[in-house]
């Protein structure tokens, strides 16, 4: 077997496979086979797929600044994966909100969505997400050349809306959202930097 095969047939399915355990984990400790939900299910459940959906978009994030600082090309293999993660999480996060905490009432869904911002932020978010999820095959991001490429800048916003979201319920200890806040302003720091150097004279092409 060659790298790419190794990549596709043996790497990937392993990636695939740990990025599903906190899945799993939650659908063991709901079933009681591991763990405990606590005295409060739904927002044990609604809390764990919102944190892995922000863990898994920070994680996303960092693919193309490790690449670069690490000169492992590959690691650009595992990055549709993991942003497909991101959406699968947030999907979980909103369904167990829609479906547990809400029970699908549609006065209270409308009415969350609209009166409580750090909802309407987290809407936006995963109406995001669900755009470069539709957009992230391979044909469709040929035919859809460099507008691909601006919505897939968008997974910027979706960090800052999660951050935002998060930060936003919060009561009084704010340093999770801060954490996540701090990795964000670095990813999109390294970033801002990378392009600035490549807007000198003579050098147009912007970092993968
Ligand atoms: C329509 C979309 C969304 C809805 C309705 C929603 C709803 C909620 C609700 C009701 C909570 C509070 C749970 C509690 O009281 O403890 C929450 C927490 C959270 N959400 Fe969302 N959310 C959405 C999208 C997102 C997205 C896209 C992300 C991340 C990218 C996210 C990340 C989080 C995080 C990190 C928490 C805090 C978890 C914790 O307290 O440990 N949410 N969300």
């Amino acid at each position: 077997m060659n790298t790419l095969q190794q990549i596709r047939f043996v790497w990937k399915p392993i990636v695939f496979l740990i990025c599903l355990i906190p899945a799993l984990l939650v659908v063991a400790a709901t079933v009681g086979i591991s763990g405990d939900l606590g005295a409060n299910p739904v927002e044990a459940v609604l809390d764990r797929f919102g944190n892995w959906a922000l863990g898994f978009i920070m994680i996303t994030l960092g693919v193309t600044p490790l690449r670069r600082i690490t000169g492992w090309n590959w690691l650009l293999r595992f990055r549709r994966m993991l942003g497909l993660f991101t959406f699968f999480y947030a999907l979980m996060h909103f369904v167990t909100w829609l479906v547990l905490d809400r029970e699908l009432r549609l006065s209270d869904i409308i009415e969350d969505l609209t009166e409580r911002p750090f909802i309407t932020l987290g809407f936006t978010a995963v109406l995001l997400l669900t755009a470069m999820a539709i957009t992230s095959f391979t044909a469709l991001r040929r035919r859809m050349g460099r507008n691909w490429q601006k919505l897939h800048y968008s997974a910027y916003a979706v960090g800052a809306l999660g951050v935002w979201h998060y930060w936003w319920q919060v009561k009084k200890d704010v340093t999770e959202p801060l954490i996540y806040a701090a990795v964000l302003t670095v990813l999109l720091g390294i970033r801002l930097l990378w392009s600035l150097k490549h807007k000198k004279p003579g050098r147009h092409r912007p970092p993968r």
